[in-house]
């Protein structure tokens, strides 16, 4: 069966490899579900591992099968999978337990441990293929009514955990009722954040860098929220005319982005911290403003990353509150098909090259 690949460690490493078909009999006790592969997402992580600046492959190989962003088919389950049946469609979480506490109480999300098993990124290979096999508890179904925003249930599982850790976080306030959120990054992630926030009732201000008119401020307000172009109006410009923050989400990848969001959060607010900065960058920051601003104004920052199966769980179904909400909104972050996993070189380029690009995804097979 074919495969997507890269030799971790080695740059620009991308090849069509050759995996076994799987088969139900890996998984033990009936549990496993036999996915056929139709869609797969990729983003900045399968670029970056193709740039070799992680990622490992699983023992005894030298290659990493890429991809954790999938959506399939059921085609066979194991005697003891009741969840899902043959024909339903399926996405799958990406995270696999270590050994750590949390890991044992199925929240390998937040494991304690250093060493990470990610499917498609550490030590485990990744969906860019044909079809694979998986234990049924990380097998998450997708309605059959949500079949066309098919890859975006991983990304959204993300920004699901996010803000909810927010909200989990926030219950030591008692009353807490945030009205007015600004989303940095109108990626696939602050575009899903936004979505969220703007379910809840919030007031949003989704911004990026690039001016209107663009796809992701039509996308953006489409969704009742407003888009800024911090070209134009710079974070603290935003905060003096509309008020300060209750809720950021933070994800346009840039770290001095998120320290710049602790200056515009106000009082007994939250910031998430989402994006992931793999350089060595340095920002200097007004040291004792922010100390005595965020111990005076109770303030919270908190990290989320990943997610497990009762965020996708959440995360899908506000997709479909989304879709009625929004009708035909959330889909257009789908930009970017690619045909076949042939095609592996285009992927990469559309990834790396393409600026428009808001969701890079393979078409593998037809149903
Ligand atoms: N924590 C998790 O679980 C998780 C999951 C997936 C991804 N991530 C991370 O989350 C981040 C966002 O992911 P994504 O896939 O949405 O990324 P993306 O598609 O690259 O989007 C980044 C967005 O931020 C904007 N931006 C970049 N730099 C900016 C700046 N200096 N000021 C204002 N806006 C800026 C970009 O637009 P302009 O170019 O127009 O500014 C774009 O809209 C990445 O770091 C990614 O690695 C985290």
């Amino acid at each position: 069966m074919k495969a997507v690949a890269v030799i971790p460690g080695k740059p620009n490493s991308v090849h069509m490899a050759e995996l076994p078909m799987p088969s139900l009999d890996e998984v033990p006790d009936g549990r496993g579900v036999l996915v056929k592969v139709l869609k797969i997402g990729v983003d900045a992580t399968d670029r970056e591992i193709n740039d070799a600046l992680y990622g490992n492959a699983p023992p005894g190989y030298d290659f990493l099968v890429l991809g954790h962003e999938s959506f399939g088919i059921v085609e066979a389950v194991g005697k003891n999978v009741t969840h899902v049946i043959p024909g339903d469609y399926v996405t799958c979480t990406v995270r696999r337990p270590g050994g750590s506490i949390y890991d044992r109480i199925g929240r390998s999300d937040i494991t304690s441990e250093e060493t990470y098993f990610e499917r498609g990124i550490n030590l485990l290979h990744g969906f860019l293929t044909e079809y694979f096999v998986d234990d049924a508890e990380f097998i998450v179904r997708m309605p059959v009514g949500l079949k066309h925003l098919h890859v975006l249930a991983e990304p959204m599982s993300c920004a699901a955990k996010a803000v909810e850790q927010v909200f989990e976080a926030q219950k030591r306030l008692q009353v807490w009722k945030p009205r007015r959120a600004y989303v940095t990054g109108a990626g696939q992630i602050g575009l899903l954040a936004t979505l969220i926030l703007r379910l809840r009732g919030l007031e949003v201000f989704t911004m990026a860098r690039s001016l209107k008119p663009s796809l992701k401020a039509d996308i953006v307000e489409s969704m009742g929220a407003t888009y800024i172009s911090t070209s134009e109006t710079p974070l603290e410009e935003l905060a003096q005319k509309v008020g300060k923050a209750d809720f950021i989400v933070e994800a346009t990848g840039s770290s001095s982005v998120a320290f710049d969001c602790m200056r515009v959060l106000g009082h007994n607010g939250a910031i998430v911290w989402t994006s992931i900065t793999g350089g060595q960058r340095n920002a200097q920051v007004p040291s004792d403003e922010l100390n005595l601003n965020w111990v005076l104004g109770n303030k919270l920052l908190l990290g989320s990353v990943n997610a497990n199966f009762k965020h996708f769980e959440s995360g899908i179904a506000d997709l479909a509150l989304g879709e009625v909400t929004y009708p035909n909104v959330i889909e257009k972050i789908l930009t970017t098909p690619i045909d076949g996993l042939e095609n592996y070189e285009t992927m990469m380029k559309a990834l790396v090259e393409d600026k428009d690009a808001l969701k890079v995804y393979v078409n593998v097979a037809e149903v």
